[in-house]
């Protein structure tokens, strides 16, 4: 068997050999977050996977992410390490329901979260991630109502910033997010009680996140809200002792490298999604070394789709 050292060189060059370019999300396993050309966020990620030269794509991550980096760049050949790799949130939306949603509020402009299946992005009108959610509801005329999908969290968080009461949120949520609930978090801030704070939106707990602003529990300017991605620049200039995360703990790895001298620590150490990791250190060889799995999308959900994506990537972060 190789060494991890070997495994890595190995990685490379079969990357080289097939003009692949290796992209992973911040919650991959730190060997493939480390062996990756690019590592970042879903809004990061789908920028680049429209931008890199390389005629390949190998992405680690979930399934919605490398069907986005595909719908981006139609022309290349996008490789997942294991199909399977699905997640909680897409899964608790059809095309059907947005269809059927559509109908039921004529004139609404449809904003899906990027953590839906190509099926899904065909059916609606602008996507959105974590960190740029605020400014594409923004980017809807006021008077538009807005159907806000699937995660009602990061809907509860995004109407609560542009103080909108037009915006119709899908009850959909991640099962690792969820789970970071508000007992959880309050439990974590009193035995910390001078840590800093930064919370992921589709957290259950980024509404009991504010409240202990709200209370005084916790001073407003310790506490952020941020993508993975808004995570890591903050983390960078932090001059704090210690900084709570909640988010999944894959995320820790990015950190702790990012920023030596502050202590990072979960919010929620079980925060784990077992979808992610699935993408381990033999699958990703032997992506490169087989060609598979390669994303498919049909052509004319995929040109749909693309239009809805492609709008988001346009109004930037
Ligand atoms: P971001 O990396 O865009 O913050 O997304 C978080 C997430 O849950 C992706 O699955
Ligand atoms: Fe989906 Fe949640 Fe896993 Fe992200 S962490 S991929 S939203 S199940």
């Amino acid at each position: 068997s190789m060494t991890r050292h070997e495994w890595a060189a190995e990685v490379r060059r079969l990357a080289r050999e097939r003009d692949a370019v290796i992209l992973a999300h911040n919650y991959q396993r730190p060997e493939i977050q480390d062996v990756a050309d690019h590592t970042g966020d879903s809004l990061g990620l789908s920028r680049l996977a429209s931008t890199v030269e390389a005629s390949t794509i190998v992405f680690c991550g979930v399934h919605f992410m490398a069907e986005t980096a595909k719908i981006l760049s139609p022309e290349k050949t996008v490789l997942i390490p294991d199909p399977r790799a699905g997640c909680s949130l897409a899964d608790t939306i059809t095309a059907e329901d947005v269809r059927a949603w559509r109908a039921e509020h004529p004139g609404a402009v449809v904003v899906a979260y990027v953590n839906t299946t190509a099926a899904v992005k065909a059916e609606t009108d602008i996507c959105c991630t974590s960190s740029n959610a605020a400014d594409v509801v923004r980017s809807v005329p006021e008077d538009t109502d807005i159907l806000f999908l699937p995660d009602q969290f990061l809907g509860a968080h995004v109407k609560r910033i542009t103080g909108r009461d037009n915006i119709h949120i899908w009850m959909g949520e991640c099962h690792v997010h969820a789970g970071i609930d508000g007992g959880t978090l309050r439990e974590r801030v009193a035995a910390e009680p001078d840590a800093e704070l930064y919370v992921h939106p589709e957290c259950g707990c980024s509404t009991s996140a504010l409240y202990l602003v709200g209370a005084g529990t916790v001073p407003e300017e310790r506490v952020r809200v941020l993508s993975t991605g808004g995570m890591l620049s903050a983390a960078k200039e932090s001059t704090a002792d210690k900084v709570l995360i909640a988010t999944e703990t894959g995320m820790l790895h990015q950190l702790r490298g990012a920023n030596t001298t502050t202590e990072f620590e979960p919010v929620n150490s079980r925060a784990e999604c077992h979808y992610m990791k699935m993408i381990t250190a033999d699958k990703l060889l032997n992506a490169l070394r087989t060609g598979t799995a390669e994303i498919t999308v049909p052509e004319d959900m995929a040109a749909r789709a693309r239009k809805s994506v492609e709008r988001m990537v346009e109004i930037g972060s």
